[in-house]
């Protein structure tokens, strides 16, 4: 397993859900967290405190990564504290619910702004320092929906289908320079995001996952933290935490 001492790691969206498990995860491995939220300025200071009172190191980092600038400006903030990220994860997303008849230019680009495009800017913008290092890490949190789709969410289908391509295309450009750059794909994980299902919608889709159950956000970041520190001869590869849902 590596040793993620002193390493750098940027984590967007990891104010809560599965990113603040990851963020806990990897800094307890040794990582520095930079700990990116949008809006949630007390809950990503609470996952930094809490992660320095376990002996931690970490520092919330405010920035909108669906915006290009604003990305720039966060890499360049954390490069600034820390030096070169090492470790991105890019696990910020959002899901609207609406079927593409009724689904608005805006809602069609907040989903795209933030699932897919932002994968894209975080990439770009901490790329050029991995590969000058000849090493680096890149984990997209995709979904199950990157595999298989659902009614009432093309946006979020769609982006998620593109994130895993844009894995393998980047994962292709980065091997020769020692770069890993994998996807870890959720199911029903017990977060915000699906807090607002009615109890017939959770029951109908806890039926449909052969493991009859929800994930913890818990889960997921342990995946991540075996995709990051072990599994060292991946790149390219979609790694399911779905209780079965998508598999492959
Ligand atoms: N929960 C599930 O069942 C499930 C299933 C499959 C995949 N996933 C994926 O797992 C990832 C995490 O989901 P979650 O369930 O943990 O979601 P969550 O609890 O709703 O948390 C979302 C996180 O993303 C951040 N975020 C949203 N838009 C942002 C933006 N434009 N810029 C920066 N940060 C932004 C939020 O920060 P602020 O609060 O500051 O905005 C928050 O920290 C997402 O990519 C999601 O698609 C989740």
């Amino acid at each position: 397993m590596l040793d993620l001492t002193g390493q750098v790691a940027l984590v967007s969206g990891g104010s809560r859900g599965i990113g603040a498990a990851i963020c806990r995860v990897l800094a307890a491995r040794g990582a520095k967290l930079a700990v990116n939220y949008r809006s949630s300025e007390a809950a990503a200071m609470k996952v930094c405190s809490d992660i320095k009172a376990d002996g931690g190191v970490a520092h919330p980092f405010v920035g909108d990564v669906g915006d290009p600038a604003q990305v720039a400006q966060l890499v360049a903030a954390v490069t600034n504290t820390w030096g070169p990220v090492n470790i991105l994860v890019h696990n910020a997303g959002l899901q609207h619910s609406a079927m593409a008849h009724r689904m608005s230019d805006e809602q069609w680009r907040a989903s795209l702004a933030v699932n897919l495009d932002a994968a894209f800017y975080l990439a770009r913008a901490v790329l050029p320092a991995m590969r000058a290092a000849e090493a680096g890490v890149v984990v997209f949190i995709a979904s199950a929906s990157g595999s298989i789709a659902q009614a009432g969410a093309a946006g979020y289908v769609a982006a998620k289908h593109g994130l895993i391509g844009l894995t393998k295309a980047l994962a292709l450009e980065s091997a020769a320079k020692g770069i890993r750059v994998n996807a870890v794909s959720p199911g029903l994980t017990d977060t915000d995001m699906v807090a607002d299902l009615s109890p017939d919608q959770r029951a109908g889709l806890l039926r449909m996952i052969p493991l009859r159950r929800i994930a913890s956000p818990e889960e997921v970041a342990a995946t991540v933290d075996w995709v990051v520190r072990g599994a060292t001869y991946t790149t390219g590869n979609v790694f399911h935490v779905g209780g079965g849902v998508a598999m492959g």
